[in-house]
């Protein structure tokens, strides 16, 4: 039985992450400083693990929190990219300096593997399509910026510790869990608690834009794919973790009102600052190199999505 430590544990993603790995039988310890994590994403799980309630800028707790750990998953973030225009120095303490003090105590803790929450947003406003891993980085927001920062510190713990990292970039993982509606919501989440209302949802730019929506049973997938990974393969090296595919806000939309019954029409507004216009990822590297599949498509993810949020 293996023991991981889930970074966000109370987090949209890593509290699935913790779900998948006490479903498989292994340990989960998990910490969380409920910035934008929540108590209730964990429900029934909570007496299943170890939590603790801990800031990624406290080395001695990271510290403790690795002692025993087979392998890191980390995913506690500020996850936002227009929050990160507002507030740079918070970004890039919780998004840089958190990750290279979680790097420090999982190398002397000498943790087997760790795996982090990369973005595609390092990519940024490059026209080519789809984004290859081999592609040169372009980041716009200080999200993206720390992002990468923190993905190349994975990178380099490799390369100078021996410390086995694996950077998955993340393309819009979506589904439940993700925030109840903030200003910093991902899109869906907020499209589809505002049309299951009656509300109308706003969109910012034409909707042309487009995203590389992946669900989140496919990025749990990739996680757990990623801590077994032969070293060979795994070590030291960055993945696109998504569909393949693109669809428009435009079209989201459209399938969203079939699914909500929302008749309505979306609000247009201006371009949010930041933004990217179009992101779509070649997926052959984490086929090849994870054994990685889509496993849940766009519609399908949408509709489990949908009806989770009805339920609640
Ligand atoms: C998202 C993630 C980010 C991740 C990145 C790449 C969130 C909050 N952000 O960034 O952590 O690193 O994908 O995987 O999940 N929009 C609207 N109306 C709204 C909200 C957004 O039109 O009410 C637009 C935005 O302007 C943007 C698009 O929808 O063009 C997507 O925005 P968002 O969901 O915030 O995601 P990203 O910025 O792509």
């Amino acid at each position: 039985m293996a023991r991981c430590l889930i970074t966000g544990v109370a987090g949209f993603i890593g509290s699935a992450l913790a779900r998948a790995v006490l479903a498989q039988g292994d340990q989960v310890r998990g910490i969380d400083n409920f910035a934008t994590g929540k108590r209730e994403n964990l429900g029934e799980i909570l007496t299943q693990m170890d939590f603790r309630q801990v800031d990624l800028l406290d080395l001695e707790a990271l510290r403790e929190a690795c002692v025993e750990v087979d392998y890191v998953l980390h995913e506690a973030a500020i996850p936002s990219v227009p929050k990160s225009v507002l507030d740079p120095l918070g970004s890039n303490r919780a998004n840089v300096d958190g990750t290279v003090n979680l790097l420090v105590a999982a190398r002397d803790a000498k943790v087997k593997r760790v795996v982090y929450a990369a973005s595609s947003s390092a990519y940024g406003d490059t026209p080519t399509l789809p984004k290859r891993e081999d592609m040169t980085p372009n980041p716009i927001s200080p999200y993206a910026v720390a992002k990468l920062a923190s993905e190349h510190y994975m990178i380099s713990f490799y390369r100078c510790y021996g410390l086995e990292t694996v950077a998955l970039r993340y393309f819009n993982i979506f589904g439940p869990r993700q925030d109840p509606p903030s200003p910093y919501s991902g899109v869906l989440a907020k499209f589809i608690t505002r049309m299951l209302r009656g509300e109308q949802p706003a969109i910012f730019g034409d909707g042309e834009q487009s995203r590389d929506f992946t669900y989140i049973d496919n990025a749990v997938e990739a996680n757990l794919l990623a801590c077994k990974a032969p070293a060979g393969q795994a070590a030291g090296q960055v993945f696109n973790v998504a569909t393949g595919r693109r669809v428009t806000l435009n079209e989201t939309f459209e399938l969203l009102q079939g699914l909500t019954s929302y008749t309505g029409q979306p609000g247009y507004g201006p371009e949010r600052g930041g933004d990217i216009k179009h992101s779509l990822a070649d997926i052959a590297k984490a086929k090849a190199g994870l054994g990685y599949k889509v496993e849940v498509d766009f519609e399908e993810g949408l509709r489990r999505t949908v009806q989770w949020y009805r339920g609640r």
